[in-house]
């Protein structure tokens, strides 16, 4: 049978889980994911999360439509507050801000276990929610961009190893604001650099503009932004 065709964001994110691992979609809006996930065999199962109705209606359907009923479970939460723990190894948290993301990191009881394993996907603020996985002690084991269409996207994996396992490197604005990309060889990565570089850009001449002096935390990262772009140059 056929299964759900991905998007590349969607695709990215479905190559990261592990194989045979139980996963959960938190606010999974039409299941693409559990669907094409446990479909394929790549996942022996899943949860399909989602806040609100509407999306576990569409959630629905599609579990009927490819037959996967009794393997795809769809729940009506907030965040990661109904989530079965022993049925949640891997968890995809994708398509929401990231202070939503980190909110329901932080509030579940069952995060900080280093067997779990999460995959985010950000949509805004990815410093605010790599500033708050170093901070409770969440380490990126692996970040990738991704490219569609116009649009550059960051996937995180993530796993608690406690506050002492993160390294000082980790707790920088530099990593905060770009994550694992300047080290990649990757061009999807040089692209999400890029973007990040005229977002800073932008504050800064905003600051100009208006009489006031950009602070040098701003300066340092538009000036890091510009040697990790010299570095893929070269490559
Ligand atoms: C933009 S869609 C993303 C859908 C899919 N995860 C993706 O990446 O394409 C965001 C979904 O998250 C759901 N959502 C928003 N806040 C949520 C929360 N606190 N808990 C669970 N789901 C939430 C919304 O109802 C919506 O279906």
């Amino acid at each position: 049978m056929e299964y759900p065709a991905l998007s590349p964001r969607l695709a990215a994110i479905a190559g990261m889980v592990t194989a045979g691992r139980r996963v959960a979609d938190i606010g999974t809006d039409h299941a693409l994911l559990p669907a094409y996930l446990v479909g394929t065999g790549k996942a022996p199962s899943a949860i399909a999360a989602d806040i609100v109705p509407g999306p576990l209606a569409a959630a629905s359907e599609q579990v009927q439509k490819y037959r996967l009923s009794d393997r795809i479970t769809l729940i009506q939460c907030d965040g990661l507050a109904k989530i079965p723990p022993e049925k949640a190894e891997e968890i995809i948290i994708a398509g929401m801000g990231g202070e939503l993301i980190a909110r329901i990191l932080g509030e579940w009881p069952y995060s900080r276990n280093p067997g779990r394993r999460f995959l985010l996907q950000p949509m805004t603020k990815s410093e605010v929610l790599r500033q708050f996985l170093s901070e409770e002690g969440f380490r990126i084991e692996e970040e990738q961009a991704v490219c569609e269409g116009e649009r550059v996207y960051t996937v995180l994996a993530v796993r608690f190893v406690g506050k002492d396992g993160i390294s000082p490197g980790e707790k920088t604005p530099c990593y905060y604001h770009f994550g694992k990309h300047p080290g990649s060889a990757d061009r999807a990565s040089a692209l999400w650099m890029e973007r990040e570089r005229l977002r800073l850009l932008r504050r800064r001449d905003g600051l100009v503009a208006s009489g006031k002096e950009p602070d040098p935390v701003l300066l340092s990262l538009i000036a890091a932004a510009d040697a990790a772009l010299a570095g893929f140059l070269e490559e």
